[in-house]
């Protein structure tokens, strides 16, 4: 098992997961998906503390995207009613902890309670500075860039940016991430090897690391294990390892 202490001062400054197995955890042992997805929020938890522990700056995780709308009714309800019920949980420990919550996706397409709940927490805790971790909700990257397209559009028709003035700074102010530094680290969970529709943009760069192990059974541990294998890497953004060192 590894402990932090085996990590050395380069920690990545944005993390994001794709916290996936919920469905197969609980199938497993006979249960219903949404006690996999009860489960799956301690996952939350654990990867939240080892992030603060670690001193890591952003954490953003995939909760529900844009394609996860097409599942059956009662699951996306029982989504729905958990994040609810997570949220008014949190919010103590997230004052308690320095904890500031962000949200990026169609938050408008969310049902008024969740969206009601999900404001009000991130106005609460928008002071906090320790670590800023933002949930994807009703996320989706090509949603995103087609957002992004339209206001920039927009802009340009109103005489308000320049077509050839358009550059990497402008489409990141008008991403939902826009207060998010690139991702450093991409971590996805369950063996699934895929991006499903996640930040595409914003990892151009990113560090990805797929592990086997199952959303609700990730523990710090496997943070800890997934950050040292992103520090045993180099990270060349297209130079050679000479112009490096
Ligand atoms: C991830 O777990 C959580 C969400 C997508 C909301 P899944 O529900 O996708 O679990 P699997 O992939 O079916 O095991
Ligand atoms: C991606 O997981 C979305 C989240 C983790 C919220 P999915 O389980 O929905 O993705 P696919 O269907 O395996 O691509
Ligand atoms: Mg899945």
């Amino acid at each position: 098992m590894i402990q932090k202490e085996q990590l050395n001062s380069n920690i990545p400054r944005h993390i994001a997961i794709i916290m996936d197995g919920n469905g197969r955890w609980a199938k497993k042992q006979g249960l219903f998906r949404a006690i996999g997805h009860e489960n799956g929020a301690k996952g939350v938890q654990e990867a939240v503390e080892a992030c603060t522990e670690l001193g890591v700056k952003y954490l953003t995780l995939y909760a529900f995207s844009t394609e996860n709308w097409n599942r059956p009714k009662r699951e996306v309800d029982a989504l729905m009613k958990l994040l609810v019920k997570s949220l008014k949980k949190e919010i103590s420990s997230l004052q308690k902890n320095n904890i500031r919550l962000n949200a990026v996706g169609n938050l408008d397409a969310l049902p008024e309670k969740v969206k009601k709940e999900l404001l009000y927490v991130i106005e609460e805790t928008k002071s906090n500075n320790e670590i800023t971790v933002t949930l994807a909700l009703s996320y989706g990257s090509r949603e995103e860039l087609i957002k992004t397209i339209q206001d920039i559009s927009i802009k340009v028709k109103n005489n308000l940016i320049s077509p050839h003035l358009i550059n990497e700074t402008v489409i990141n102010e008008h991403l939902y991430t826009k207060n998010l530094p690139d991702v450093d680290l991409l971590i996805r969970t369950s063996g699934e090897q895929r991006i499903s529709n996640f930040l595409l943009w914003q990892i151009a760069y990113a560090e990805l690391y797929f592990t086997k192990v199952l959303w609700p059974d990730f523990k710090k541990t496997d943070l800890f294990e997934a950050i040292l294998n992103y520090q045993q890497r180099e990270r060349r953004f297209g130079k050679t390892s000479e112009q490096l060192s």
